[in-house]
């Protein structure tokens, strides 16, 4: 058996990224979730945030249920996608960015493990929420597939489902935010809270609200569509990354 387990926690339009076989619906304290092997690879589990037949909304989705399900299945490892809007005008619709910060503008979300039972008060470091390990590992991965990526970028998670009003995103522009989504928070928190070394792959959609003068969904799944075959080679490759052991 192999000491490194990996997930991918998979988003809008990357339901198809992998070949799955065998589902497994694992049970936790907070529910059910539903996870996949993925043909082939023994090590890999996917799950896929919105259900495979994205059926949940981003504020539904069960992401304690989830993180608590793939710290059982013993993963070490998260790769997550992200589709997002864009507020910086560098990053176009089809860029790849690997996020390194998170501004948190949910409200409805359970978004801790940790409510202190028994008189156990946890408190988190997330100075810096994602793992700099599957960060680089991501990044070495773009780097050896020739992939143009986005090293940095901050990712300002709102409530939704609803899009944001031009106000929302002029006002987040102002906080720094360079890119805009609805499911990165409370995910690498709680993967945080776990101790699973967790990073995200963003993919720009569209340009932000008030940037873009209207922003459809179908375009944000047009897009996600597209990049699946690069999604799938940078995290097959960032497997491969933190498998030789590197950096
Ligand atoms: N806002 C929030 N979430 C998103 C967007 C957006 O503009 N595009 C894709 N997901």
């Amino acid at each position: 058996m192999r000491s490194q387990k990996y997930a991918v926690i998979a988003g809008t339009g990357m339901a198809k990224v992998f070949e799955l076989s065998e589902k497994h619906d694992v049970e936790t304290p907070y529910g059910f979730a539903e996870l996949y092997s993925v043909k082939n690879f023994q090590n890999l589990l996917f799950l896929p945030r919105h259900g495979i037949g994205y059926t949940l909304p981003p504020h539904k989705i069960n992401y304690c249920a989830n993180i608590y399900a793939l710290k059982k299945m013993s993963v070490n490892y998260v790769i997550a996608t992200n589709a997002v809007g864009s507020l910086n005008r560098r990053l176009s619709p089809g860029s790849f960015v690997i996020p390194d910060q998170i501004i948190d503008f949910t409200r409805s979300r359970k978004s801790t493990f940790f409510e202190g039972e028994g008189g156990n008060v946890v408190f988190t470091d997330v100075t810096f929420p994602y793992s700099e390990k599957v960060r680089s590992a991501l990044l070495e991965a773009s780097k050896r597939l020739q992939m143009k990526v986005y090293r940095k970028g901050t990712y300002v998670c709102t409530e939704g489902p609803r899009y944001e009003t031009a106000a929302e995103i002029r006002a987040y522009k102002i906080l720094g935010a360079d890119i805009v989504g609805m499911t990165g928070a409370p995910e690498a928190f709680l993967a945080r809270e776990a101790g699973i070394e967790y990073a995200s792959v963003a993919v720009v959609t569209n340009y932000a609200a008030g940037i873009a003068k209207q922003i459809s969904h179908g375009l944000v799944m047009d897009i996600m569509h597209r990049a699946q075959e690069s999604m799938r080679k940078l995290i097959f490759e960032a497997i491969n990354v933190l498998e030789a052991g590197l950096k």
